[in-house]
């Protein structure tokens, strides 16, 4: 009913504006500015042995997926963990290596996906610590893991993932954050910047959410009838390229494929023509020289460049024939802001062409069944 999306016409939309709220949520008690430290009551136990690992195996479907392949880059890069990141469903059916001491981190927000659970029971019997980021309190995956930390997000009822997918980042951050104070891998400077810049994120969501919505509805009406879309994006953005790809395809039915820029080369550049819209997440960070001889070179092709960029980069602006921007953020954290321009794209996208976004055909919110 009209009451249950407190005045949004769907479930999809409020959960999306609900983020600055959940964001904060899935920090709050557990992010401490002034003690420079993170609690995370649920993986205490644990600490240690998480940090002394040599592996860490991400395990998850879907958005929850893209979630751990952004948590690969993070973890890596601040805790200095080997960690490879795996569909559920290939997991359970090959015969991975699993030793003692392996760390699998499971990321679902239902705590229900059968391939996930599954997946975990195996690795258990092997020896190995199960690690929860879950949404749902007391599900089959929370209830399975040695550790783990809730998502805190609430009740998720759209069918595509939004706030779930920023809630297990803001959780993933706060997890390597952690560890590499308790490894020390990190120094104190950039524990403390990389925190304070998490406890930015929802005000800098909120800043999208009352600046850009008008722009975003224009881009949706003039692409809706794109047979086929292209996401790209690089480093901590490829994961955001993908999700973006993935959240259009649900929701639109339009054809979408995400990939890392440079990539591109390697086949989806024969695609790129004058019809084919071609999605950068060109936010300002290491990578940023690259990605924008990336949109050169799409340019060239003729392709339709729609870009999120970082506030005022006049630079991508103009190469672009349409943008959306997003606040300025370490690259770190700035997927859990550039995904949200990409979430209203999409949901824009598929109320323009009348469809459910709330209940996409032959999608579930949960596959409890394989
Ligand atoms: C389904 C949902 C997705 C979700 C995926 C994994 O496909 O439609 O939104 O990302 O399952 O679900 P989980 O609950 O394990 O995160």
């Amino acid at each position: 009913s009209a009451i249950e999306k407190g005045g949004y016409d769907h479930f999809m939309l409020k959960e999306i504006f609900e983020q600055p709220d959940t964001i904060y949520d899935s920090m709050r008690g557990r992010l401490d500015l002034q003690a420079k430290q993170i609690i995370l009551s649920g993986i205490e136990k644990y600490a240690h042995e998480i940090s002394n690992t040599n592996r860490i195996v991400i395990v998850a479907c879907g958005t929850s997926w893209h979630a751990g392949l952004i948590a690969e880059y993070i973890i890596e890069e601040l805790c200095r963990i080997n960690v490879e990141v795996e569909y559920a469903s290939e997991f359970r059916y090959r015969n991975p290596v699993i030793q003692p001491g392996d760390v699998i981190l499971a990321i679902s927000q239902s705590g229900e996906t059968a391939d996930t659970l599954v997946a975990l029971e195996n690795a258990k019997k092997q020896g190995a610590i199960i690690l929860g980021v879950v949404n749902v309190v007391g599900s089959s995956i929370a209830r399975l893991s040695d550790a783990g930390a809730y998502t805190h997000a609430g009740p998720e009822i759209g069918v595509a993932s939004t706030k779930a997918f920023t809630a297990q980042l803001t959780v993933l951050n706060l997890i390597a954050l952690k560890i590499a104070a308790l490894k020390g891998t990190i120094s104190g400077e950039r524990f403390l910047q990389l925190s304070e810049e998490l406890h930015k994120v929802p005000e800098k969501v909120q800043w999208i959410l009352d600046t850009q919505i008008e722009k975003i509805q224009q881009i949706a009406k003039k692409y809706k009838d794109a047979r086929d879309f292209l996401f790209l994006g690089r480093g901590y953005n490829f994961p955001v390229a993908l999700e973006g790809a993935l959240k259009l395809k649900e929701i639109s039915y339009i054809h979408a494929e995400g990939y890392p820029a440079a990539e591109m080369k390697h086949g989806p550049i024969a695609l790129v023509d004058e019809n084919l819209p071609v999605v950068f997440v060109a936010t300002k960070d290491a990578y940023h020289e690259k990605i924008v001889s990336n949109i050169q070179e799409i340019k060239a092709r003729k392709g339709k460049i729609i870009s999120v960029v970082t506030r005022g980069d006049a630079v991508s602006e103009s190469l672009s024939d349409d943008y959306m921007e997003i606040p300025e953020a370490d690259e770190i954290i700035a997927p859990l802001i550039s995904v949200v321009p990409l979430q209203l794209l999409s949901y824009y996208i598929g109320v323009e062409l009348g469809l459910d976004v709330d209940k996409p055909r032959n999608l579930a919110k949960s596959v409890t069944v394989e």
